[in-house]
C-alpha cells in the first residue's frame, strides 16, 4: 500500500474545505491561529512518516496530552489509578461538571477534563510540579526522538487566565478529597501539559507506542506494557472525543484523541500512528476536517478495527 499517496490524496480531497468548523476561542491564545492550517502525518514501524500540508508546523496539542499523562500516571500509580478515575464514556461535554457531584468526585474517565485533572495529580505524585513537567517533556522527547518538544508559555498563561471552568472542576474534586496536591499546583501542570506544542509529525512519532504494544518500534523505547497500551486504545475509542466518541468510532473506526487546538491523534493497532491538524472544530471540540481526514484514511486503507 502506498501510504504517502493515500496521505496526499486525502489532503488534496479535503483541501477546499480548509477553514471549516469553529476554532476554540475560550482560550484566547488559540483564537489567533490561522484557521486554514491543515496537516497530516502517518508514522509506521519502519521509521517512515508520510506527511502532507502543514505537518511540520507546531500547534497546541491540548487534550491530546491526556493520553501521554494517562500512560505516565499509570506507570507511577499502577492500577490504583482506577480507584480515582473511571473507565466509562461520559456522554457529556469535555468540561462538564454535572456527573461529579452524584458520582462523589470520581470522574467517568481520564479524558474528560475532571478525569485528566485527577490523572495529572497522580502523575505529579509527591514531587514538585516543575519536576513533573520536566519528566513529561523528557519522555515525549525521547519517545519520538524529538529533542525540541516543549510547551508554549503564552498558551499556558492564556489558559490559566481563562481557566475558571477547570478551577471549578479542580476545587470540586478537592472538596471530595480526590486530589493529593493543592489545586493551583495541579492546574499549573495541567495547563502546561495542554500547552505542549508539537507538529503532526512529532505527535505521530511520539505516539507509535500506542499502536505497537507500548514500545516505540523505531527507537525501542518502552512507554508502557502491551496490556496498558491496549487499554489506553480502548479508552481512546470509547471516550477520546467525549460526547462525539460514538460518531468518531462510526465514521473512522480506530482509537483517537482530540484536542481543542484542532489536532487529533489516532492509533491504528499494529499498523500506524496518525496525527492530523485543522483548527476548526465541531460542537464537541473535535477538529472537523481532521475527523474527515481520518475517516478518509480509514476508507482508503481499510484500517478500521471493525
Ligand atoms: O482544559 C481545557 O479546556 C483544554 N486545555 C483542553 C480541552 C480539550 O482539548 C478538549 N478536547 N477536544
Amino acid at each position: 500500500m502506498d501510504l504517502q499517496a493515500i496521505v496526499n490524496d486525502t489532503w488534496n480531497a479535503l483541501a477546499d474545505e480548509r477553514g471549516g468548523g469553529t476554532p476554540a476561542r475560550y482560550i484566547p491564545a488559540l483564537a489567533a491561529v490561522d484557521p486554514c492550517k491543515f496537516g497530516i502525518a502517518l508514522a509506521t514501524d519502519d521509521g517512515q512518516v508520510a506527511c502532507a500540508g502543514d505537518a511540520d508546523e507546531k500547534f497546541s496539542i491540548q487534550s491530546i496530552s491526556k493520553v501521554f499523562a494517562l500512560a505516565l500516571a499509570l506507570e507511577r500509580e499502577g492500577s490504583a489509578l482506577w480507584d480515582a478515575v473511571g473507565r466509562e464514556p461520559s456522554g457529556d461535554a469535555f468540561n462538564s461538571i454535572v456527573q461529579l457531584e452524584k458520582e462523589k468526585g470520581i470522574p467517568r474517565n481520564p479524558f474528560i477534563n475532571s478525569g485528566a485533572i485527577v490523572t495529572t495529580d497522580r502523575f505529579i505524585g509527591r514531587r514538585g510540579v516543575d519536576e513533573a513537567v520536566r519528566d513529561l517533556i523528557d519522555r515525549l522527547r525521547r519517545m519520538g526522538r524529538n529533542p525540541q518538544i516543549d510547551f508554549d508559555q503564552d498558551v499556558a498563561r492564556s489558559e490559566s487566565e481563562a481557566g475558571e471552568r477547570n478551577r471549578a472542576l479542580a476545587w470540586f474534586l478537592a472538596d471530595f478529597g480526590r486530589l493529593l496536591n493543592p489545586v493551583e499546583e495541579v492546574l499549573s501542570v495541567y495547563f502546561r501539559q495542554c500547552a505542549l506544542s508539537m507538529s503532526c509529525r512529532q505527535l505521530a512519532e511520539s505516539a507509535l507506542f500506542l499502536a505497537f504494544d507500548g514500545t516505540d518500534p523505531v527507537t525501542g523505547q518502552k512507554m508502557c506494557s502491551a496490556s496498558r497500551a491496549r487499554r489506553i486504545n480502548a479508552l481512546m475509542l470509547l471516550c477520546g472525543h467525549y460526547d462525539n466518541s460514538g460518531q468518531f468510532a462510526f465514521e473512522v473506526g480506530f482509537p483517537g484523541k482530540s484536542g481543542v487546538g484542532g489536532g487529533i491523534l489516532a492509533s491504528v493497532p499494529g499498523r500506524a500512528a496518525i496525527a492530523v491538524w485543522s483548527p476548526g472544530l465541531n460542537r464537541a471540540g473535535t477538529s472537523l476536517l481532521g475527523a474527515k481526514a481520518l475517516a478518509e484514511i480509514a476508507r482508503r486503507t481499510g484500517w478500521s478495527v471493525f
